[in-house]
């Protein structure tokens, strides 16, 4: 039976979860089998045993086949010690788990094409992936420093370093989401400036003559890549990056597409031996959004297509996966809108929404 370990969090976070759930039980109730547990993660974590990721939370998490995680964070526990706080639970789950591939979609649907800054035809029917590396390169290299070196001057030192463990696992997770998907990678970097973007290309080249010449591969210096993006982004399927050049484009993919509240993701580690299975996380983009919690009007789309990236990535169920993409887009070609995404016009609430999803499921 797949598994799922359900963390609300707080905020936003318990409402869009219940609508997620509802979700799922329609699919259990087509034979899906999913066996669904739920654990306290975030500002629920500390409110209940004193931390944002409870012993309790780690173990139901170790024996999931994947998490879907709500959002934490929120002005009542800001002046938290740094690991108190609701964030840290996140990363705590990120690190344990060394969850090193970070997978943001740009998905632009018809009804909401206008919602962005670039035209209709740039944007309209838009579908692709960033899958940027989350746990190395300049963010965590060492040296990390500023340091006087005399005549008031101060010197700071960021270091870029992967080594061909990192860029191979990263570049294994692009070839195999790009098989369930247009079977497309475009890896970015930059080297002709950089030694890590040599060893990257080389990499990334070389793993993919390990059996995966299914896959078509391209290669991009970042800057032009960025460029591109905005250009004509619908000439990508999935795009593999560093940490770095990631953060930027994976903020200007999701741009593209113009509303925060309708973004999934996920964030994937190694493929474990013995089991098979790859870890897994799946969340919405935004947070836990504290101005409207608790009045039942968030919009549930993008932790409801976070679910859906879970029946893609996690479980091979591309059916269902598809269905529920295509549902999401017929609620929204009805006219149904959330507040976030009404521009003004009469809106529904996270229930309402939730109804129409499953309605067009039926
Ligand atoms: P946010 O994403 O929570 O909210 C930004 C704006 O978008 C707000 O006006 C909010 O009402 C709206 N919004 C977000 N999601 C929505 C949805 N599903 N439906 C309707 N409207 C939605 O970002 P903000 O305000 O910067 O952060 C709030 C808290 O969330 C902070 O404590 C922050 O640290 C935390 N956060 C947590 C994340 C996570 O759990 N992964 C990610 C980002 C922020
Ligand atoms: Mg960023």
């Amino acid at each position: 039976m797949p598994s799922l370990l359900l963390l609300p969090g707080d905020g936003i976070g318990p409402e869009i979860m219940a609508a997620t759930k509802r979700v799922i039980e329609y699919f259990n109730a087509k034979g899906a089998g999913f066996e669904l547990t739920e654990g306290l993660v975030g500002g629920a974590g500390y409110d209940a045993d004193g931390t944002p990721l409870p012993p309790a939370t780690l173990e139901k998490a170790e024996a999931a086949d994947a998490m879907l995680f709500g959002a934490v964070g929120g002005p009542k526990w800001d002046n938290l010690a740094y690991d108190l706080r609701p964030e840290a639970g996140l990363l705590g789950l990120r690190k344990h788990f060394e969850l090193f591939a970070n997978l943001r979609p740009a998905i632009s649907y018809p009804a909401l094409a206008d919602s962005s800054s670039l035209k209709r035809e740039v944007v309209e029917g838009l579908d692709i992936i960033i899958v940027r590396e989350l746990t190395g390169g300049v963010y965590f290299g060492e040296p990390k420093t500023i340091e006087d070196i005399g005549n008031g001057q101060k010197r700071a030192i960021d270091t870029q370093i992967y080594d061909t463990y990192e860029i191979e696992r990263i570049a294994r997770a692009a070839f195999d989401l790009a098989r369930a998907r247009r079977r497309k990678v475009t890896s970015m970097e930059k080297r002709n400036v950089m030694k890590s973007g040599l060893l990257w290309r080389e990499v990334v080249e070389a793993t993919h003559k390990q059996g995966y010449e299914d896959v078509e591969l391209q290669h991009m210096l970042a800057d032009a890549g960025a460029m591109q993006l905005v250009r004509d982004p619908k000439q990508f399927d999935v795009v593999v990056t560093d940490n770095l050049f990631g953060d930027m484009l994976s903020d200007i993919a999701a741009q593209l597409t113009g509303s925060l509240g309708m973004l999934p993701s996920a964030s994937l580690g190694a493929v474990d031996e013995k089991t098979g299975r790859r870890r897994a996380l799946y969340e919405p983009v935004h947070g836990s959004a504290p101005d409207i919690a608790g009045q039942g009007i968030a919009n549930p789309i993008a932790m409801i297509a976070s679910f859906g990236m879970a029946l893609k990535y996690s479980f091979g169920m591309l059916d269902e996966a598809n269905a529920l993409d295509d549902a999401i887009a017929g609620a929204l070609a009805d006219g149904l809108r959330t507040a976030d995404i009404a521009a003004g016009a009469p809106s529904i609430d996270t229930e309402g929404m939730t109804d129409a999803i499953i309605a067009q499921l039926e």
